[in-house]
């Protein structure tokens, strides 16, 4: 299916100057300079109606710190709102980022990420305005645009034209929930480390094995919960069974 429009980020946030250098380096720059992507800061003090564009205010009930107040995030979020715009709050309580949530973001026209700093924000914000929540990881930032950013550069690589001539991301092992086959490029030998025979092999289809065995190999000892949610080809049985006789051998010295 092409998509109609081009997709539109908006990140709001209270340190723009943040994703200054991110968003012009790299695959970023590149998918915006051929629109593939838009994508704009705002900053949320523009948006605070106070005198001193103050936006946080100690809690109520009390306790240490400052909470941004819901004023700056309703009138920011009404001035960028169009049709079927995505609201994402970035935050510890979110669900968890994985490579799918990437990809349901990825077929969206409009997202708006909401970035909090500081001890928090009111959670009217949460419950009224943003429709999504969103955490990178269990471990506490200062602040949503660190995350806001691995949220932008995981969903931006996936649009499609953006990779280019790089493999393109369905086709990664990631996305078919393994991890990543060992690359290498020259020298041949680098101080006697020798690059895998088969790779210099030329032949394509001994290549393609080795490499689902050796992401069979990785995933089995890495991150076997990544098969939970993966379903096995015949060729990958074979290929496990291989490996686990392997692993077993290489255990016996
Ligand atoms: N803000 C603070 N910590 C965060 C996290 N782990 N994920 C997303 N947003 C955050």
């Amino acid at each position: 299916m092409m998509r109609e429009n081009i997709m539109q980020i908006d990140i709001i946030t209270l340190f723009p100057e943040m994703f200054e250098n991110f968003l012009k380096t790299s695959i970023l720059k590149r998918a915006q300079d051929e629109n593939k992507v838009k994508v704009r800061t705002v900053n949320l003090r523009d948006y605070s109606t106070d005198k001193h564009r103050s936006v946080d205010e100690p809690p109520y009930g009390g306790g240490g710190g400052m909470v941004i107040g819901p004023q700056p995030f309703f009138h920011a979020v009404d001035a960028l709102k169009q049709d079927g715009s995505k609201v994402v709050l970035l935050s510890p309580q979110g669900r968890l980022f994985t490579q799918r949530v990437a990809e349901e973001l990825a077929q969206m026209n409009h997202i708006i990420l909401l970035c909090g700093h500081y001890e928090g924000i009111d959670e009217r914000v949460r419950q009224n305005l943003a429709n999504d929540d969103i955490s990178i990881g269990d471990y506490v930032l200062t602040g949503g645009e660190t995350a806001a950013m691995v949220v932008v550069d995981a969903v931006v690589r996936l649009i499609p034209g953006v990779l280019g001539n790089e493999l393109s991301a369905s086709e990664e092992s990631f996305s078919m929930g393994l991890l990543e086959y060992p690359q290498y490029t020259r020298p041949r030998e680098y101080s006697g480390l020798k690059v895998p025979e088969v790779l210099l092999s030329g032949n394509h289809e001994k290549i393609r094995r080795w490499r689902r065995k050796e992401a069979l190999r990785r995933t089995l000892k890495l991150r076997a919960d990544l098969f939970e949610s993966f379903s096995f080809t015949e060729e990958d049985l074979a290929l496990i069974r291989e490996v686990v006789k392997e692993e077993l051998e290489s255990l016996k010295y």
